[in-house]
């Protein structure tokens, strides 16, 4: 071949490679690029069932868009989480640094969820919360790239403090573990308690995630109060039921709990948790078609998993944010002005009921009062009607 046809043909050869790279970096071939999603969860841990059913009821919204949010195609990236807060930033920045995920969605714990929103800020990612409620993340640390599609730990604590203190209780023990969720639970419990003219009489508490609950228990049938009221969750919410009933003080003094006590748990509990009321922004018995739509795609994508509980609906309704906000960006995880203004007033269409998101970022919603019935929450009725955290010390 002569040498001109040979120049010549390595010109085109570099113009079509320049011409390849320029289109999927700019137009319409930067839809092509798949949206890396990094699913930072507890896979292991007394948290482990929580991570697992997020991480179904994430990946079964975004199947139900075909796989895609905003024209990409969705690439998952994982990285259990162990609750541990102490691994929380070096376990962030794999997704972030490493893996370059385009958005993050994670964490149950809260004082996990303190490490993963600081790197969410100081990195510039787009962040679902599909559980922890720290009340920091939507309060201080609250920014365009921070949403959480589940609940603050203030939430479900405020609502039952006024159950409990419109059933006539005054004097109320409240036991929980030592850190951020348990404190914030109980902070929001104890507010509108006191409001409603009630006392804490002792707050106890015991460092996560113990489930030493012996002496406590021995502390509260010595201490006598007209109630209990507790946050804990998966398995030490599993040991906290059981080991209340067996030391015989479920007959005596009623036992009220943030509705983690008892989802997600029932099977294991048995005949210890019949009949416990808990607060939640879920429950079973919800009479709407979304609801039931959601169950039965639920159980046909995960045929092995246990049945769907409040975290298998926040991690669905992680995924219906993202999809709303990245159909609104056409796939783009980095305008957050955009996603701000859309998720700010778009009403989710959600298994537990519609809700909407404050400027904050947290949902609000109903809070349920529940029953437990047989392996069911049922529901008794609203406790608290469209509850807004106050998302103290947000500026947006
Ligand atoms: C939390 O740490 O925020 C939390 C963990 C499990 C259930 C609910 C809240």
């Amino acid at each position: 071949m002569k040498s001109n046809t040979l120049n010549r043909l390595k010109r085109l050869a570099l113009a079509s490679a320049v011409g390849l790279a320029v289109g999927v970096a700019a137009g319409p071939a930067a839809a092509q690029q798949k949206l890396k999603v990094g699913l930072m969860l507890p896979y292991t841990g007394t948290f482990a069932a929580l991570g697992n059913a997020i991480e179904n009821g994430f990946r079964l919204a975004v199947s139900e868009n075909g796989g895609r949010l905003g024209g990409r195609e969705v690439e998952y990236f994982k990285v259990d989480d162990e609750s541990d807060p102490a691994k929380a930033t070096d376990n962030a920045n794999k997704l972030i640094k490493r893996d370059q995920v385009d958005v993050l969605v994670g964490t149950v714990h809260s004082g996990v969820q303190m490490g993963l929103a600081k790197a969410a800020n100081d990195n510039n990612v787009l962040l679902i919360v599909p559980n922890a409620g720290a009340g920091a993340v939507t309060g201080p640390m609250c920014s365009t790239n921070i949403y959480r599609s589940s609940f603050s730990n203030w939430q479900p604590g405020y609502a039952m403090g006024e159950v409990v203190a419109k059933r006539g209780h005054k004097n109320v023990v409240t036991i929980t573990w030592k850190y951020a969720a348990g404190d914030e639970s109980v902070g929001g419990f104890k507010e509108a308690f006191e409001k409603g003219g009630g006392k804490i009489v002792k707050e106890l508490s015991l460092p996560f995630p113990n489930v030493e609950f012996q002496a406590l228990l021995t502390e509260i049938a010595s201490l006598k109060p007209d109630a209990v009221y507790t946050f804990f969750a998966g398995g030490g919410a599993v040991k906290f039921v059981k080991d209340y009933d067996a030391a015989g003080l479920r007959k005596t003094i009623p036992l009220y709990g943030a509705g983690f006590l008892t989802d997600g748990t029932l099977e294991a509990q048995g005949a210890s948790a019949e009949g416990l009321l808990t607060t939640l922004h879920y429950a079973d018995g919800i009479d709407n078609p979304r609801e039931k739509a959601f169950r039965a795609g639920y159980a046909k994508a995960f045929p092995s998993a246990p049945a769907p509980d409040v975290y298998a609906v926040q991690g669905y309704d992680a995924g219906q944010m993202l999809a709303t906000a990245m159909a609104a960006t056409k796939g783009d995880a980095k305008k957050f002005d955009v996603i701000h203004a859309e998720l700010s007033k778009a009403t989710i269409d959600s298994p537990r009921g519609k809700f909407t998101l404050s400027k904050s970022g947290n949902p609000v919603q109903d809070m349920y009062l529940r029953e437990v019935k047989g392996k069911e929450n049922r529901v008794v009725g609203i406790a608290s009607k469209a509850l807004s955290d106050p998302s103290r010390g947000c500026k947006l």
